[in-house]
């Protein structure tokens, strides 16, 4: 059987099909969003985005909100390449270059793969650092929040302020 008439047939009844939907179809609405870190604004508007604050950059290690987080990035990091070939933190932060780097050595947790094996050195899964440690910067809080420090619940007195950040 021959069917070749009814490609151009179904052609077609599909270019129909798509020009009406497109005809019909509502535009976005202008309605802007709500704002947030920058003002929220509709989707064709191209609003500037907040100036990005300078980093902290010091040398004291900061107080972890709870013992497993980690810790948060006290010293600057721009231009730190981490990649396949090189891994700037780890020039600093590796068992080995702590005598003369003075850095803290990375945890022994970071040595260990999914299955608890313990490896020589750092493990894939810990590489790139910054999945999960980040610098801070002195910027107001986006979103507020009422987080009190264990030891001060512990405690049981609401008029101190915990100390992480
Ligand atoms: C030039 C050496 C050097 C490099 C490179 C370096 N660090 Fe550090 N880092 C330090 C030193 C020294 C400290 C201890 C605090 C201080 O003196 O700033 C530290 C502290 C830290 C801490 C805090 C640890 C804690 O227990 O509070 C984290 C997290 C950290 N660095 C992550 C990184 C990451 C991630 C990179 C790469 C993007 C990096 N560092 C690159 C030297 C370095
Ligand atoms: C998957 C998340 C993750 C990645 C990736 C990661 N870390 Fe960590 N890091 C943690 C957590 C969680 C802790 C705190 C608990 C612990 O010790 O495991 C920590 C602790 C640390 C500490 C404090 C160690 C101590 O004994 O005080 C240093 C320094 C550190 N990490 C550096 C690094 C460096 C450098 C890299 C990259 C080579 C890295 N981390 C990659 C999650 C991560």
């Amino acid at each position: 059987m021959n069917r070749k008439p009814f490609i151009p047939v179904v052609s077609a009844v599909l270019a129909t099909l798509i020009l009406s939907l497109s005809v019909h179809a509502e535009p976005y609405p202008p309605t802007p969003g709500p704002d947030g870190v920058r003002p929220g604004g509709t989707l064709f508007e191209s609003l500037p985005a907040p100036e990005i604050k300078d980093p902290v950059d010091s040398d004291t290690r900061r107080v972890r909100a709870y013992p497993e987080q980690p810790p948060t990035i006290p010293h600057t990091v721009r231009d730190y390449q981490v990649d396949t070939n090189s891994n700037r933190c780890l020039d600093c932060h590796t068992r080995i270059q702590t005598g003369v780097s003075g850095a803290p050595m990375i945890s022994i947790t970071h040595f260990m793969d999914r299955d608890f094996q313990v490896l020589a050195t750092v493990a894939p899964r810990r590489y790139f650092c910054m999945q999960c440690h980040v610098p801070q910067s002195d910027a107001p809080l986006s979103v507020q929040n009422t987080f009190k420090d264990v030891d001060i619940l512990l405690r049981g007195t609401d008029d101190a302020e915990g100390e992480a950040q």
